[in-house]
């Protein structure tokens, strides 16, 4: 594959929450979870934990129980007071998308949920104990939390995901918000194991309708030391 095909899927792909009615097969999912297991993950530990929900019901189950508890949260005093996500504008001569028709979550033909296993790393507990008398531990520590290899792990399987999902011509978008909202119901609906976190998801779908975006320029989110 020629880079400029490369640049061309990459630049292509975009978050996608409008819906059409066309359903995804089941084999194409599968295909895209099993490609996205080749991302590069920490010690190749493969802690990831994919779900791929069909069936509508339990769709419908996760974007209620993300909706019920934002309105719970919609509800508290302190909420006056914030703005909330605003986007950031679209470039000048671009159009602004239109609302969505259908909810991105409740009405998505399919969604898939990434899990991230919990699991004891001998070296992390001894650093731990060590922390608490050992100046260099603790910082050690703080940095390992700051770094969050298990996360990023994860995180790597989820970018491979959408770019297959894109190259297979389905809309996807990678969601924690409503995870953030709803985990405990969310991981109950899914029945996940007490040592997996339910850390994003994604709903997919066909879609005729692409946004816009756009990125910084590279020079402006890169420096090449010399
Ligand atoms: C960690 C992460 C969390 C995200 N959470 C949400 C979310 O909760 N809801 C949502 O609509 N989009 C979410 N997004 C999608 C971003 O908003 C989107 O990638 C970004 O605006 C750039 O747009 P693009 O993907 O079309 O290029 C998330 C993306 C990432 C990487």
């Amino acid at each position: 594959m020629e880079t400029a095909e490369l640049e061309k899927l990459i630049k292509g792909r975009r978050s996608i929450r409008f819906w059409d009615d066309k359903p995804v097969p089941e084999e194409l999912l599968l295909k895209a979870v099993e490609l996205a297991s080749w991302a590069p993950n920490g010690a190749n530990a493969q802690i990831w934990n994919f779900y791929i929900v069909l069936d509508k019901s339990k769709i419908k189950a996760i974007g209620d129980a993300a909706a019920a508890n934002m309105k719970n949260m919609m509800s508290w005093p302190e909420m006056a007071n914030f703005k909330g996500f605003t986007p950031p504008p679209p470039p000048p001569g671009v159009e602004p998308p239109p609302p969505p028709k259908r909810s991105p979550l409740s009405d998505a033909p399919a969604m898939i949920l990434i899990g991230a296993k919990r699991r004891e790393n001998p070296m992390d507990k001894m650093i731990a104990e060590r922390a608490k008398t050992d100046e260099q531990a603790a910082q050690r520590l703080q940095w390992s939390g700051a770094i969050d290899s298990r996360i990023q792990s994860v995180a790597s399987g989820i970018g491979y995901l959408l770019l297959v999902l894109h190259q297979m011509g389905l809309g996807a978008t990678w969601m924690t918000g409503p995870i953030s909202q709803a985990k405990g119901d969310i991981e109950k609906i899914l029945n996940v194991p007490p040592d997996v976190d339910i850390i994003a998801l994604v709903p997919v779908g066909y879609s005729t309708y692409t946004p816009v975006s756009f990125r910084k320029l590279v020079n402006d989110v890169c420096q090449v030391i010399k």
